[in-house]
């Protein structure tokens, strides 16, 4: 078994690069199928979503467009919890077509508080597509439409997850031993 270290900890390889293709195009699959003849636009979550993003869209076969949004968290001043704004959302998505890419949904607390703000920009539709999905972990209900792989809950890396910035890079998926 092939084991990794980042930082102070060690993980074992988990998805293979193979793997994440097969799903990957999958997805496209499904999506080419389901928005022919639409325009459809593609919202990539940074960091983690870029590499799902980049590999799932050269497979999109229909006229797309794609943009990438990073979450900042802030604490409200009458919520309780903390609040989600979106930086970079550069489209106009009244009306569109709209798909979310995520590199994985844990608990799924982001997605919870982010979409009822893209909703608020009425789009046609509003679809998830996420590369993993931790159902164990899972606080708040969130429908994946598009999904690779469900995972334990178990932490990894690889394929655009980091562990605290590092990880990135790697092809495959590593799971925390
Ligand atoms: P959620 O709000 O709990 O669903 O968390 C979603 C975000 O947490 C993801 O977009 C990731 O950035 C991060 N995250 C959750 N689990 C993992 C993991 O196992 N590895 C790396 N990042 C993770």
């Amino acid at each position: 078994m092939s084991t990794i270290r980042v930082h102070d900890k060690e993980f074992v390889a988990y998805i293979t690069s193979a793997e994440i293709a097969e799903q990957v195009a999958r997805i496209a699959i499904e999506i080419n199928r389901n928005y022919k003849g639409k325009n459809p636009v593609f919202i990539a979550i940074l960091n983690g979503a870029f590499i799902f993003a980049a590999d799932l869209f050269k497979q999109i076969n229909v006229e797309a467009e794609i943009s990438f949004i990073k979450l900042a968290s802030y604490k409200g001043v009458k919520s309780t919890g903390k609040v989600i704004t979106a930086i970079g959302l550069d489209v106009d998505l009244h009306g569109r077509d709209v798909i979310i890419l995520e590199d994985i949904v844990d608990t799924g607390k982001t997605l919870f508080q982010f979409l009822p703000q893209l909703e608020h920009t009425n789009p046609a539709s509003l679809k998830i597509a996420s590369l993993l999905f931790k159902p164990e972990s899972m606080i708040h209900l969130i429908k994946i439409d598009y999904l690779g792989f469900t995972i334990p809950n178990k932490f990894v890396v690889g394929y655009g997850l980091d562990y605290d910035g590092l990880g990135r890079n790697l092809k495959e998926i590593y799971q925390l031993i």
